[in-house]
């Protein structure tokens, strides 16, 4: 038998392997080939099937080039009906990753062995849909109501110990092939055939509580819990056929599309780190604060021999607190032994104070102060301690990239990478190409993020980048609109429930708003020219000292940790729309919420158009992995195409008629909406 599934029969059982690299997905190929397997099987009359895959997994899934497109026949639900009701019995042997389908698939078996290191899982609701081939009807029958609301209320994928403890795989087996042919089976039901799980109105409850906490405003989850629950108390063909048409309904609803998008964008992104650039040994981290501690501890923890400088020796000590506690801190969640730990930093990680005594490295980091000329010195010391084909890399988080590189004698080695905090556990990673920047030296920055299993996103010089340049424009509009008559608790509520995991005075209150003062400082944002300055944040820090909940008041009183309005912020808001004149009257919810995302949207498209990104999808990739933009809304630019780009244009031109100095359209958003384009039309390169 040709194509993806091979057939073979020894001793009277048929063994039906998936071949269908990189990760044998249950493409239409593969579906048709498994029919056709199944066929060739009861010719032969066997007495048992055996089920595996090729390669390192047993099934991962669907195919995702097939996400979006209508079912094609054989569908995979028929499939597993056939395989449950297949005269002789089917063992799954599960050599690697069984997951969405591939899991529905070894569910309809009789049995399943499962490798040590098998993972299995029913992610459907991650991707904003439920699945669709009986796995929520099939796994509560097998492993009870409990185990299977964890899994698929949550999309959690399990080693195959823990599948074994639940009672989803029968054995483990080094071999799983050579077991799944001799277990015995005769007396065992299908898995359809079992009881229906006991209900359980509480254990629903929790869980739909717990969906609605992890994953505000997602459908998914709440359906997929729907779906176990009526396992309870509907015969298999009813809940089937319901499971089938939620599954149908969701996977062409907006947060399915969402969600599909970010997870292709996330996977384009990570392929960068596979396109060439070299594997880096040995690195130097200038500066051991918030960011250097955290960015040492991510490169030893990779194998990488990291030197640590800081300028003098109390720099030193804290530098060395900062790396302990993040061990200390590991060892505590058990991802690492006390022994390990000291293991690592003694052979890979070692202080210094300056640079007389620094090894050569592959790669340098800076994340000293943000500040131009402490960066140019440290540059001009690294240019010099360092070999020349030593890449440099600074961490700022705005400043000009082209500057901190002037002077350098090659400067075709050094680029910027924007870490986020805490730079070893957040996923995205800003990489900065200056003007200087090499082919060469971003693919090895690249190759490093992919080592990190980070999400690199390039970005083009300007203030703040992608992230930080829409970060401090959504701000802005934020504050205009407390001008106009809107309160912080209000606008953050209001952005909380769009989505975004906080409103943005809380963070502000969180991450202390003398951080975001210097900033404005620094860039002169009183005096700017076509610039609307709004005063409230800078008298706060300046005339209260309320810099947030490391003082227990900022935007908001907190009074045992718990935020309350603050009837002083309240009356320097009204103090400062009575200096500037306006008349404060109240904002709809909506009002809000098309302001604030629509000023993302619209310095996403300047960003776009000064080629700062290249992608709408990158943009997208760093609102969401770096700002807590709501994934299941695929990001400010995939939402302004599902919105529709006339829409966005028509709301801009609104504002700019009622704020000039704010709002402007983009010349490419004027030439998409001409043109018919959406976001994803204006990718370039
Ligand atoms: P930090 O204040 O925690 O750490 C800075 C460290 O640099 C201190 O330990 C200081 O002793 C050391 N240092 C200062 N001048 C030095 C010099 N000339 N030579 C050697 N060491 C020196 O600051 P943080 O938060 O780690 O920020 C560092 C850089 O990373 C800044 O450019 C910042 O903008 C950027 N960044 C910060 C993020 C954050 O969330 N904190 C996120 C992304 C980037």
């Amino acid at each position: 038998m040709s194509g993806p599934v091979h057939f073979a029969v020894a001793d009277g059982v048929a063994i039906v392997t998936i071949d269908n690299p990189p990760v044998n997905v249950t493409s239409h190929a593969v579906r048709q080939g498994l029919a056709a397997a199944l066929d060739a099987a009861e010719a032969a009359g066997v007495s048992r099937v055996v089920l595996t895959g090729a390669g390192k997994t047993f099934i991962a899934g669907a195919d995702a080039r097939e996400f979006a497109a209508a079912p094609v026949e054989p569908h995979l639900p028929d499939i597993v009906r056939r395989i449950e009701t297949f005269p002789a019995p089917v063992v799954a042997a599960i050599n690697g990753a069984a997951l969405g389908g591939g899991l529905e698939i070894a569910l309809a078996c009789r049995a399943r062995i499962a490798a040590p290191g098998a993972t299995l899982g029913l992610p459907e609701v991650t991707l904003g849909i439920v699945p669709g081939a009986g796995g929520t009807q099939r796994l509560p029958r097998l492993v009870g109501l409990g185990p299977a609301l964890s899994l698929i209320g949550e999309g959690r994928i399990i080693q195959a110990q823990e599948a074994e403890t639940m009672g989803l795989v029968d054995a483990i087996a080094t071999d799983p092939v050579a077991s799944a042919r001799t277990i015995p089976i005769s007396a065992r039901p299908a898995t359809g055939a079992l009881p229906a799980p006991q209900p359980d109105a509480e254990a629903i409850k929790a869980a739909r509580q717990q969906a609605a906490r992890r994953s505000p405003g997602q459908i998914a989850p709440l359906k997929a819990i729907d779906l176990i629950e009526a396992a309870t108390r509907l015969p298999l063909d009813e809940g089937l056929a319901l499971e089938r048409e939620t599954f149908l309904d969701l996977k062409t609803s907006d947060q399915a599309a969402a969600l599909r998008h970010v997870f292709f964008a996330e996977r384009s992104a990570m392929a960068q780190g596979k396109a060439g650039g070299r594997d880096i040994a040995s690195a130097v981290v200038v500066g051991g604060g918030n960011m250097g501690a955290g960015i040492a501890y991510a490169l030893v923890g990779l194998g990488i021999s990291v030197a640590l400088v800081e300028n003098d020796a109390p720099g030193v000590e804290r530098a060395r607190a900062n790396v302990a506690r993040l061990y200390a801190d590991a060892v505590k969640r058990g991802k690492t032994t006390a022994e390990a730990a000291a293991a690592e930093q003694a052979t890979r990680l070692s202080f210094h104070e300056g640079y007389g005594a620094l090894p050569p490295a592959d790669f340098a980091i800076e994340a000293v102060f943000e500040d131009m000329e402490v960066k140019r010195q440290v540059f001009s010391a690294l240019d010099r301690a360092l070999p020349e084909t030593t890449i440099l890399a600074t961490n700022t988080s705005y400043l000009d990239v082209n500057r901190i590189a002037e002077g350098l004698r090659h400067p075709g080695r050094f680029l910027g990478l924007h870490f986020f905090s805490p730079a070893h556990v957040m996923k995205l990673l800003e990489v900065i190409r200056a003007r200087t920047t090499s082919a060469e030296t971003l693919a090895t920055a690249l190759r490093l993020a992919g080592r990190l299993r980070k999400i690199p996103v390039l970005a083009g010089v300007c203030d703040g980048f992608i992230g930080n340049r829409i970060l401090t424009r959504y701000r802005q509009t934020c504050d205009i609109m407390l001008l106009e008559g809107a309160l912080p608790a209000q606008v953050d509520q209001v952005l909380r429930g769009f989505g975004m995991a906080m409103g943005p005075y809380e963070v502000q209150d969180l991450s202390g708003l003398d951080i975001a003062y210097a900033n404005r400082k620094r860039l002169g944002w009183r005096t700017k020219d076509g610039f609307r300055y709004i005063p409230i944040a800078d008298r706060i820090v300046e005339e209260t000292g309320r810099l947030g909940r490391k003082t227990s008041a900022g935007w908001y009183d907190y009074e045992g940790g718990k935020a309350s309005p603050s009837a002083q912020i309240d009356a320097i808001v009204a103090e400062e729309s009575g200096r500037a004149g306006i008349t404060r009257r109240s904002f709809p919810d909506e009002e809000i919420v098309a302001r604030a995302v629509t000023a993302m949207v619209e310095e996403g498209f300047r960003i776009l158009e000064e080629g700062i990104a290249a992608n709408p999808a990158d943009i997208d990739l760093v609102m969401i992995h770096g700002y807590a933009f709501p994934r299941w809304r695929g990001g400010p630019m995939h939402y302004a195409g599902r919105l529709g780009l006339p829409e966005i244009l028509r709301r801009i031109e609104t504002f700019e008629a009622q704020d000039k100095l704010s709002w402007g359209v983009p010349d490419l958003l004027r030439r998409a909406v001409r043109d018919g384009l959406g976001p994803e039309d204006l990718k370039r390169g």
